[in-house]
Order: structure tokens, then sequence, then C-alpha cells
């Protein structure tokens, strides 16, 4: 059911009255530099911000902008980010830099849909940079804000992403983007961490086989064929797989004709 504009306007005074007073200070806040803005954001991908901020610090010392980036020896790359976790993000974090570099003269390009082109670049990380350091009025969608709209509107039964997307456009206030959506994480993390509010169960379906299949196909749906890394990028930010298990899921879709894959190149079956 639709939230009413009672119940939206109530929610929003709520939450930016509480962000005023409670609003944490990181770092990545005090800039709207979007190359430190993707860097932030990638690391905090599954990783405590408190661990976060001392990699930040150094990995910003190291590499202050995209060309140090895109012109540092891999191994370099690789150990500043230890620690983090998940080194393909680091590396596609590096690939990202050189396509900035070579193919867009330094500067990010500012709408969603030209960020999610860049290698390793998903819808939350392309929207997060495009809200954050572009001030586009968007919404930005990761688990904690899922979880806060799970939580308000829906009693913690958790809908459907579409559903999510649709309220989080619904109950964005109008040109308070950044504010909003920064303020959403905090008190997700904060709030609802602190009262242990049930979080719905999503992790059975979401770790299952059934999981990655529907959605290989409904991407296939809208974008005809894709890699195998592409598609390995595309779980990423979501619910990241192993890159065997992956496969293995592929050759398994392929085996019961759902797809095709020719030269690791995956596609729908014709006809
Ligand atoms: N988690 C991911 N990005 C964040 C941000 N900008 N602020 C707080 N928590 C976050």
């Amino acid at each position: 059911m639709d939230p009413t504009p009672e119940h939206i306007l109530l929610f929003q005074k709520m939450i930016l009255t509480w962000y005023t007073k409670n609003k944490r200070d990181l770092p990545w806040r005090k800039t709207r530099d979007p190359y430190k803005i993707f860097i932030s954001e990638v690391m905090s991908q599954q990783t405590q911000l408190t661990r976060v901020v001392p990699k930040y610090d150094a990995w910003l010392k190291r590499f202050p902008t995209v060309y140090e980036l895109a012109h540092a020896p891999v191994s370099e790359v690789l150990k500043f980010w230890s620690g983090l976790g998940y080194n393909r993000r680091a590396l596609n974090l590096q690939k990202a830099a050189k396509v900035i570099v070579g193919e867009y003269k330094g500067e990010f390009p500012h709408q969603v849909e030209e960020l999610k082109k860049l290698p390793g670049i998903g819808k939350y990380t392309a929207s997060s940079v495009a809200c954050f350091a572009f001030n586009e009025q968007i919404p930005v969608i990761d688990t904690n804000i899922r979880k806060v709209i799970t939580h308000e509107f829906f009693k913690g039964e958790l809908p459907a992403e579409k559903i999510i997307e649709d309220v989080a456009g619904k109950i964005l206030p109008k040109g308070k983007a950044y504010e909003w959506n920064q303020a959403l994480m905090d008190y997700s993390s904060l709030i609802l961490k602190d009262k242990k509010i049930p979080v719905p169960k999503q992790s059975h379906f979401l770790s299952s086989n059934r999981y990655y299949r529907g959605q290989t196909i409904k991407l296939l749906l809208k974008v005809s064929a894709i890699s195998i890394t592409g598609l390995w990028d595309f779980f990423d930010e979501r619910n990241p797989i192993e890159r065997r298990r992956l496969e293995e899921i592929l050759l398994a879709m392929q085996k019961d004709g759902l797809i095709r894959i020719k030269k690791d190149k995956i596609s729908l079956p014709r006809g």
C-alpha cells in the first residue's frame, strides 16, 4: 500500500530532526569531490564504518586524485585495500579510474546512467556518487535504507525491490536528497541496530541459486547480453557470490535451456 502524504511528512520531519542532532562526523561528508565519495562508498560496502575511516584516510594520502590511482601499480592498490576484503573491488576502482582519466578527461560523469557504465559500478555506487557529489535529487538505496523503509512502511516485511524503489522515490524530500540519504543511513545503522528491531529475514532466499538464476534472467531481459564478469560485477554490490559458484549456476542454466553462453557472453536463447 502507498504511504499516505501525512505519514510521509511526519517521517521526513522525524528523520531530519533526528539527523540534525545525531549525524555522524564522517570524513566523506566534508567533501563533494566525486573521486573521494566514490572511494568512500565502495569501501563502505559490507565493511563497518569505524574500519573504513582509517583506510579511507590512508588511501587518499597515497592516491589523492583519480590520476594517482589510475597510474599506480596494482600491487600498491591492493596493499592500500588490504583488510577491506573483496580485492576485486580495489581492482575495479582502478579500472574505473583509468576509464575516467582516459575517456572522461579526469572528470566523473554526473548522471547515474553514465556512471553505471564504469567498470564495477552498479546502481548503488552510481546513485551515491550522483547524489553525494553532484546533488542529483535521487534516492540512494543500500541495505540500511532498505531496512528503514521496510521497517517504517511495511511492518518489517520485505517487499519487492521495485516497491522499495517506488517508496524511496516518494518519500524523498524536495531538494534535500543529499541530507536525506545520509540521514537514513545513520538512522538505520544507529537506531534500528541499537533497538534490535527485527529485520526481514532475507538471507536464505538471497543466497539461493534460485535468487541468482532469477536475477540473471531479469537482467538479460533488460540488457540482452552480458559477459560473465559483467554479471559477476552486477551481483557484487547487492549480493556478492564466488566466481566459481556463479559459473556453475550459469552452466546449469545453460543445460536447462534458459540461457546461452558463447565465448564468455551470456544471452537468452533465441526464438
Ligand atoms: N554507508 C555507506 N555509505 C554511507 C554514508 N555515506 N554514510 C553513512 N553510512 C554509509
